[in-house]
This record gives structure tokens, C-alpha cells and sequence, in this order.
């Protein structure tokens, strides 16, 4: 399923911080990304429950969907190539939202999929490029990604913006849980070099 035979699988640390809680995996000037917890339930709960956050997600989701959705998450931190983490605003440690790397299969072919979510008080401040962008050079620089999409639903223009910023083009319409999504894409050799660790695109 994964792209790369060199991936560095952060399995351990899955591991870990499943033992011990709230293990950072990466963080931005603003960000922490860490590993969830099921002390995260009631936050993310939250945020799944908003409609206007869950727009082009599926709908608002009730507690004991999060719940479930919990559970996927740490079936799923067992296997490789699973990376969804929780979004702490490092100002207060609050839980915000998530974001990460989860394997999609498009069009037939095995493709990692960046996304990510913030609970609506916190948009418009440039934390989910920060996010998306931690992400991606995680992905690339430690986990070994070649190449990462965003599956984006063709009304959702601050995800599309989200993902033009971190450096992800327009590649083609695909279809998806049922709709049209647009698929945009980076390769790891496409990004400028040297650069800065969290580079965006303006
Ligand atoms: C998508 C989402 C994560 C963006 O979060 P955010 O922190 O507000 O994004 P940023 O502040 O980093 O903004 C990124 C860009 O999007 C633009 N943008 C944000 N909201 C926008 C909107 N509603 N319409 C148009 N552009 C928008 C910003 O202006 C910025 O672009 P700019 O720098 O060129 O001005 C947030 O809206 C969200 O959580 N949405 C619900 C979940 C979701 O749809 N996730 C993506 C699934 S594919």
C-alpha cells in the first residue's frame, strides 16, 4: 500500500504513545501534532458535532460516532502508514482539530492522503497551512513519502487553499465516498531545496 520502500514506519512511537499518552510527533511555531489519546474524545467530539466544520465531511457526527471513529484510529495506529494526529494550539495546550497522512487507494492505485480539520474558532489564522505544511515535510523528511494528495471536494475552497499553499497542484477529478472529489498532489522532489523546515507556498 505504501509508496516507498524506504518508508520509516513511526510504528514505535504508535506504539508508544498509545502506552503513554500524547506522544508530539512534530511541532510548528504555533502547533504541536501528537499522537491522540482517548482523553481527546470529548474534544474532537466537539468538533465532528459542528455541521458548518462538517460541511464536506459527511455531515456532523454524534458522540458515539466520534467514538467509533476513535476506535478506527487506533486499530489503524497498529498498521503502517497511518498518521493521523491531534492539532494542540501550543498557546494554552488545547486540542484544536487533526491532521496527518492516511493510505487511500485512487483510481486503483495506493496513494497517502494528507488531511486535515480545526474546530471553527481557529480558522482564518493560517494554522491549518502551518499544519499542512508540518505535515508535509514530516512525511517527507522523516517518514519518506514520495508523494502526497489531498482528496478535496470541489466546493471546499479553504481546503483547496490549504493544500495549493502547502505546495499541492490540481491533478485530476476523481471519485470518492460517493462524489466528485479534486486531486491534488506534491512529490518530494518538486519542493524548492534548501528550504526551511514548514516552507509555504504564497
Ligand atoms: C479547511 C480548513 C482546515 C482551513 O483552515 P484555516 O486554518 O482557516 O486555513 P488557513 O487560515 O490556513 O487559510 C488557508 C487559505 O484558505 C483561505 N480560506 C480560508 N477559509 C476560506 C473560505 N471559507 N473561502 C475561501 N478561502 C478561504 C485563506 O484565506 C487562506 O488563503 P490566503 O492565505 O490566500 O488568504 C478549515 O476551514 C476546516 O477545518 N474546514 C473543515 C474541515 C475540512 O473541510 N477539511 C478539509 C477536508 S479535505
Amino acid at each position: 500500500m505504501l509508496d516507498n520502500v524506504f518508508l520509516q514506519d513511526n510504528f514505535p512511537l504508535r506504539q508508544a504513545a498509545m502506552k503513554k499518552n500524547q506522544m508530539i510527533v512534530t511541532e510548528t511555531s504555533r502547533l504541536l501534532l501528537r499522537y491522540f489519546s482517548w482523553d481527546d474524545l470529548n474534544d474532537m467530539a466537539a468538533i465532528y458535532a459542528d455541521p458548518v466544520v462538517m460541511t464536506f465531511r459527511g455531515g456532523p457526527r454524534n458522540y458515539e460516532n466520534t467514538k467509533q471513529h476513535f476506535k478506527w484510529i487506533f486499530e489503524n495506529y497498529k498498521k503502517p502508514g497511518f498518521e493521523l494526529w491531534a492539532i494542540v494550539d501550543k498557546a494554552d495546550n488545547k486540542f484544536i482539530g487533526n491532521c496527518g497522512v492516511i493510505p487511500q487507494e485512487v483510481d486503483g492505485q495506493p496513494e497517502n492522503e494528507m488531511g486535515y480539520i480545526l474546530a471553527k474558532e481557529y480558522w482564518g489564522r493560517g494554522l491549518a497551512t502551518e499544519a499542512a505544511c508540518a505535515v508535509r515535510d514530516y512525511g517527507f523528511n522523516k517518514l519518506g513519502y514520495s508523494r502526497l494528495v489531498a482528496l478535496i471536494d470541489s466546493g471546499n475552497i479553504a481546503s483547496q487553499r490549504v493544500a495549493m499553499k502547502a505546495g499541492l497542484t490540481y491533478e485530476k477529478n476523481t471519485s470518492m465516498w460517493g462524489k466528485t472529489v479534486r486531486v491534488y498532489a506534491i512529490h518530494n522532489h518538486k519542493l524548492p531545496q534548501p528550504r526551511h523546515s514548514s516552507y509555504c507556498f504564497r
